[in-house]
C-alpha cells in the first residue's frame, strides 16, 4: 500500500522516480507525486494515476537535479485529491517528505502545531512540518527524522530531502517495506525493488526501526535510537524482464502464463540425493517440529485460501490438527496459541500488515512460526523463526495468481516434510508424492496451452451480473478464489460455496441460465465425486447454466456440463494447481473484455500495509 522512492546519484533524477513509480503503481494509484533538488526544491504532484503526473511533467517540466523522493498513493486519510498527493512539504517548503503507513497521533500533533497553516488533510503533512522545524532549529536531516520518528505513532516509513542538504536523502522505516539499492555511483530507496531493477540487482535489507542517509556512494544506517543498525546484502536474483510485461496486455495474463514455471521454480532444490526433501530456510529444530500438536495458518485474501487447501493436506499428510484463520480475526480473537503451536503465515508481499501483526501475536505467545513468502527479506519472513520462499518472481498484477500457485506448492512441501520428519509417511509414500508434484508444471501447462474454451466463455459470459461457484474438499478454497478473481477484476458479484452447503441457503439464488462453476474432484475419490456430480444435476435441473472443471475423461460429469472444461489427472490435494488455471483466466478475460484495468483494479492495492 503506497510504493515510496528516493534517489541520489549520476542520473536524472525525475527521470529515476517516474520509472521507480511506473514499476511500484501497483502499490496505490489514487494520486502520484514527487520532488526533487537541483537548484531549488520543486514538487509536482496529481490525483489519479500516474499518467496524470507524467501529463504534469510534460506541461510544467522539472529542472534537472540528481537526488529525489517519490510516491505513488493508496488513500487512507485524506482522499485523492491533488492536495493529499505526497510529497508534502514543510510550512517553508523546504523539507519534502513522503509516508507510507498511518500516523496514528497525527490529530494530537496537528493541534500541537497551533498556528501552522496545513495544505493537505493528510497524517503525513504533519510530519513534514516536524521535520522542518527541527532543521530549521539546526538539526541535520538525519537528526531530525531521529526526532521526529519518536514522536510518532502508528506505522510509518518516511522518505525526506532538504533543499539545504543537497545529495542526501533520508528515510525511516517501521513496519512498511524499505529496501536500499546500492549502484555505481547511486543509491536508491524503496518500497519494492523492482522500483530500481533496471539500475541495479545489489539490495540492502533495512530493519525495523531503522533511519538510513543515502548519498550517490553511500548509505549509513542506524537504529532510531542513534546505534549503528545491523543490514542484510542480497543479489535480486530476478531481472529487469521479470518486472515488464513482454508482450502480454496485463502483468496479470503474464503472470498466470509464468505459473507452470514459478511451480517448477518453488520445487527446485528441495529434495535431497537421498530423496528426502530439505526446506533448507527451515530454520525450527525438527527435534521441536514432532512437539508440534496443532498448526493454525493465518493469511489474508488468496493467500487465505491457499491455507485453507493447506489445511486438507497437512491434516491428511500429519494427522494434526490444522487451523485456518483470516488474520485480521486472528489477531483479535485471544487465540489458543502454545508454545507446541504451529503458525504458518502465508503472504505473498510478506508485509500485509495483519498477517504481520499476526507472526507478531504468536510469538509473543512463544509459538513458533513459519512464513511463506515470496519477497526475499520483507518484514514477515525476517519476523518469522523460518521461511520457505516461494520462487514466483515479482508479482505486480494486483489480483493474485503466480502467488497463489507457488503457496499451495510451498504449503504440500511443509506438510510432506512434517510428515517425514514426524514419520507419518513412509519414505516411499512421500517419494510418490513428490513425484506428482513435479509432474504438476507440465500438467499445468497442458492446461494453458488449451484455453480456447474460457475465453469464448469468458465472451459469452460477458454481461452475467452474478456467477456461482461450487467445490467440495480442495475443491471448495477453489470455487471461493475462482469468485475472488472475478470480484477483484471484474466488478462482479461473484460467490463461491461449498456444494454440500447448497441446498441449505445457495441453492435459493439459482435461476434460469444462472453460470454455476463446479470444481469436481477427480474420480479416485468416488463418494466425494459422486457427491459434486448430484450437486451439478441439482443447480442444472433449476436452470442454471453449468461451467464444470472435471479430470479429462470423467463422463460422468460432462453429461451434466453445459461447458466442460477437461483438467489433467492428478491426485485430489493437487487439484488446485489445475482447476484454478482456468477461473484466473475467466476473470482476467471478463475483466479485459469490459475494458476495466486488469492490473489495477478500483479500490485495492497489492500490498495492504496498514490494518
Ligand atoms: C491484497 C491483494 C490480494 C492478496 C492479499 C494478501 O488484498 O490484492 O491479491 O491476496 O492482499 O496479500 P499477501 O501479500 O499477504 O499475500
Amino acid at each position: 500500500m503506497c510504493g515510496i522512492i528516493g534517489y541520489a546519484g549520476h542520473r536524472d533524477a525525475g527521470t529515476v522516480m517516474m520509472a521507480g513509480l511506473k514499476r511500484m503503481e501497483y502499490r496505490g494509484y489514487d494520486s502520484a507525486g514527487l520532488a526533487v533538488v537541483g537548484d531549488r526544491l520543486e514538487v509536482r504532484k496529481a490525483a489519479g494515476k500516474l499518467a496524470n503526473l507524467e501529463r504534469q511533467l510534460q506541461t510544467h517540466p522539472i529542472g534537472e537535479a540528481h537526488l529525489g523522493i517519490g510516491h505513488t498513493r493508496w488513500a487512507t486519510h485524506g482522499g485523492p485529491t491533488d492536495a493529499n498527493a505526497h510529497p508534502h512539504l514543510g510550512p517553508a517548503g523546504r523539507v519534502a517528505l513522503v509516508h507510507n503507513g498511518i500516523i496514528e497521533n497525527a490529530d494530537a500533533l496537528r493541534a500541537e502545531l497551533a498556528g501552522a497553516e496545513f495544505r493537505s488533510e493528510t497524517d503525513s503533512e504533519v510530519a513534514a512540518h516536524l521535520l522542518e522545524r527541527a532543521v530549521v532549529g539546526g538539526r541535520t536531516l538525519v537528526e531530525a527524522m531521529r526526532e521526529v520518528v519518536a514522536r510518532l505513532e502508528g506505522t510509518f516509513t518516511l522518505v525526506a530531502i532538504d533543499a539545504n542538504t543537497p545529495g542526501t536523502v533520508v528515510a525511516a522505516r517501521r513496519n512498511s517495506p524499505l529496501v536500499i539499492g546500492v549502484g555505481d555511483g547511486e543509491r536508491f530507496l524503496a518500497s519494492d525493488v523492482a522500483s530500481f531493477i533496471e539500475y541495479t540487482r545489489e539490495a540492502v535489507e533495512l530493519g525495523q526501526d531503522q533511519i538510513v542517509e543515502i548519498t550517490a556512494t553511500t548509505h549509513t544506517v542506524t537504529g532510531f535510537d542513534g546505534t549503528p543498525g545491523t543490514t542484510r546484502a542480497y543479489h535480486i536474483d530476478w531481472d529487469l524482464a521479470a518486472a515488464e510485461k513482454g508482450g502480454y496486455d496485463w502483468f496479470m495474463r503474464k503472470e498466470i502464463f509464468e505459473q507452470p514455471k514459478a511451480v517448477a521454480d518453488t520445487l527446485l532444490g528441495r529434495i535431497t540425493a537421498r530423496g528426502e526433501l530439505a526446506l533448507d530456510e527451515t530454520r525450527i529444530d525438527p527435534a521441536q517440529l514432532r512437539l508440534v500438536d496443532k498448526i493454525v495458518v493465518v493469511a489474508c485474501g488468496t493467500a487465505y485460501h491457499a491455507g485453507l487447501i493447506a489445511k486438507y493436506a497437512i491434516e491428511h499428510w500429519t494427522r494434526l490438527p490444522v487451523e485456518v484463520e483470516i488474520a485480521s480475526e486472528f489477531r483479535y480473537r485471544d487465540p489458543v496459541i502454545t508454545p507446541t503451536t504451529l503458525v504458518v503465515t502465508i503472504s505473498q508481499s510478506g508485509e500485509t500488515a495483519d498477517t504481520l501483526m499476526a507472526t507478531r501475536h504468536a510469538r509473543e505467545q512463544h509459538a513458533k512460526v513459519i512464513s511463506i513468502c515470496n519477497t526475499n527479506g520483507a518484514t514477515i519472513p525476517r519476523e518469522s523463526d523460518a521461511v520457505i520462499y516461494t520462487h514466483a518472481g515479482p508479482e505486480i498484477g494486483v489480483a493474485s495468481t503466480k502467488g497463489f500457485t507457488t503457496q499451495l506448492i510451498a504449503c504440500y512441501l511443509l506438510g510432506l516434510y512434517l510428515a517425514q520428519v514426524r514419520g507419518t509417511k513412509f519414505g516411499d509414500e512421500i517419494a510418490e508424492l513428490v513425484e506428482e508434484l513435479e509432474a504438476l508444471p507440465a500438467k499445468m501447462q497442458a492446461v494453458l496451452d488449451d484455453l480456447g474454451l474460457t475465453l469464448t466463455l469468458a465472451r459469452d459470459l460477458l454481461r452475467e451480473p452474478v456467477y456461482l461457484f461450487l467445490g467440495r474438499h480442495v475443491g471448495y478454497p477453489v470455487a471461493l478464489e475462482g469468485a475472488l478473481k472475478l470480484k477483484e477484476i471484474a466488478y462482479v458479484h461473484a460467490e463461491g460455496f461449498a456444494a454440500g452447503e447448497l441446498k441449505h441457503g445457495p441453492i435459493a439464488l439459482v435461476e434460469n441460465r444462472l453460470p454455476v462453476f463446479i470444481v469436481v474432484p477427480p474420480r479416485g475419490r468416488d463418494q466425494l465425486h459422486d457427491k459434486v456430480v448430484s450437486n451439478i444435476q441439482e443447480v442444472r435441473a433449476r436452470g442454471a447454466r453449468t461451467i464444470v472443471l472435471a479430470e479429462a475423461g470423467d463422463d460422468e460429469a460432462a453429461a451434466f456440463a453445459d461447458t466442460y472444461l477437461p483438467l489433467p489427472s492428478v491426485p485430489t490435494l493437487f487439484q488446485p494447481v489445475l482447476a484454478i488455471l482456468p477461473l484466473q483466466v475467466f476473470a482476467c478475460e471478463v475483466a479485459s473484455q469490459k475494458g476495466y484495468d486488469v492490473d489495477q483494479p478500483r479500490n485495492l492495492a497489492k500490498s495492504v500495509t496498514v490494518e
